[in-house]
């Protein structure tokens, strides 16, 4: 319970830091800033239904994250992000 209070600060600070940044930015620099609660929601949902964090262990997160990085096409250090989000969130 407490992890998931200090999670839900940290997905709050860092969607603040965004949104307080995003007049002086450019959009390549936006989407490095983005969290992996957003990459989550964002792109998780572009070919089936979103998966809810604790739909599986922290364990089985791990090998997803490395699945659907080949499947989606995108950046292991976004992968890492979402996956740290999902495993703390589950
Ligand atoms: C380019 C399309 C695409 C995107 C984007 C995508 N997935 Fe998938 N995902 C698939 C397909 C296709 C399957 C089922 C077939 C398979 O297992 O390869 C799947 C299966 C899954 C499964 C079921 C277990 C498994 O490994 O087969 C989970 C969980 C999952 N995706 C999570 C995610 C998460 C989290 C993201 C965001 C990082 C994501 N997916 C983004 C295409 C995608």
């Amino acid at each position: 319970m407490k992890k998931l209070i200090i999670m839900g600060l940290l997905a709050f600070s860092f969607v603040s830091l965004g949104i307080l940044t995003t007049g002086c930015t450019t959009q390549r620099e936006i989407a490095a800033q983005k969290s992996g609660a957003e990459l989550w929601a964002q792109n998780c949902i572009r070919c089936h239904n979103i998966p809810s964090p604790p739909s599986y262990t922290d364990v089985e997160w791990e090998t997803i994250g490395l699945h659907m990085e080949m499947r989606a096409n995108m950046t292991s250090e976004q992968i890492t992000k979402i996956v740290e989000f999902l495993q703390a969130a589950n």
